[in-house]
């Protein structure tokens, strides 16, 4: 049976993989480093993802044989303080790794991320493996973690599982410091009639997933068999593009209207040396990757969750 532990359950994807487990016959144990304000319906314990040892002991507590490592400061937030962002970034990915060995932990996911790349990366579509050079602390923790994985299954077999997400469209939590984070903003701002100021520009392309193929995805790819992944890192994954300009459009289509002003700020550069669009045929043909929601069908979901 799946004893399944999450970290950052709180968060935008630990949110809704919580939803997600509750509705299968795994055993679920939430952990956030803060309590829930709603009732959630599994186990939950407090958990900073900085101590080792309550990491070593819910996992012997809870029989956990399965995580999804989630807990990370995002880009934007990461950049106000660097060292804190590599530090909580990457000890917790160390913490769980070393744990996971001890205890023998079947699989892990751990999500990677788009700001992995970087300007010599060929932003306009961005391959699995070009040359990259991330420009966050974020991004840098994100790349790290993807050559420890790889490293930890050749040494010690260690399976885990990882998913370069893009923006990730969900209106069901507060955005949490990222770059993309206007989109979720700006839905939300059009469904309150609220004017909406938009801190990148009006033309400025990113690639979005919506949150159910964002959990569909991860479910999938921790599904199958370990041989049939031949990337070891992290997989490039995508379903559509979109800059605000274009959001606009979708969000008066859909018979909203909002009132949107620009007023760029630090977060368009790091937009800037992310990526227009994603190559993600390696997902597509080793694991059957397709998404189900593209751009008409993820903003009128969100516009009407
Ligand atoms: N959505 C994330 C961010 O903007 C990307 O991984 O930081």
């Amino acid at each position: 049976m799946e004893r399944i532990l999450i970290t950052g359950a709180l968060g935008q994807l630990g949110n809704a993989f919580v939803k997600n487990f509750n509705k299968t016959n795994s055993y679920l144990l939430a952990t956030d480093i803060k309590h829930p304000k709603k009732k959630i319906n599994c186990d939950f314990e407090i958990l900073d993802v900085l101590n080792k040892e309550k990491i070593d002991l819910l996992v012997e507590k809870y029989k956990i044989n399965i995580i999804y490592h989630l807990a990370a400061i995002l880009s934007a937030n990461g950049e106000i303080n660097p060292f804190n962002s590599w530090k909580l970034n990457m000890d917790s990915f160390q913490n769980i790794a070393e744990v996971s060995i001890k205890h023998n932990i079947e699989k892990i996911f751990w999500p990677s991320s788009i700001a992995v790349f970087g300007t010599e990366s060929k932003l306009s579509l961005v391959s699995q493996n070009p040359s990259m050079n991330p420009s966050t602390m974020y991004g840098v923790t994100k790349l790290a973690g993807e050559k420890l994985a790889n490293y930890y299954f050749k040494k010690f077999k260690l399976d885990i599982r990882s998913l370069r997400y893009p923006g990730v469209i969900s209106t069901k939590t507060v955005p949490g410091g990222g770059t993309t984070d206007y989109v979720i903003e700006m839905i939300n701002a059009a469904k309150k009639e609220k004017n909406y100021n938009c801190y990148l520009h009006k033309d400025t392309e990113l690639p979005m997933i919506y949150i159910d193929d964002a959990i569909e995805s991860a479910i999938k790819l921790m599904s199958i068999e370990r041989k049939k992944i031949s990337i070891y890192g992290s997989y490039n994954i995508t379903s559509f593009s979109i800059s605000p300009k274009k959001l606009i459009e979708e969000i008066n289509k859909n018979g909203y209207k909002i009132k949107v002003e620009y007023n760029i700020d630090s977060r368009q550069k790091i937009a800037d040396s992310w990526p227009r669009k994603i190559d993600d045929s390696k997902a597509k043909n080793d694991w059957g990757w397709k998404p189900k929601y593209g751009l008409d069908s993820s903003i009128k979901k969100s516009l009407n969750d």
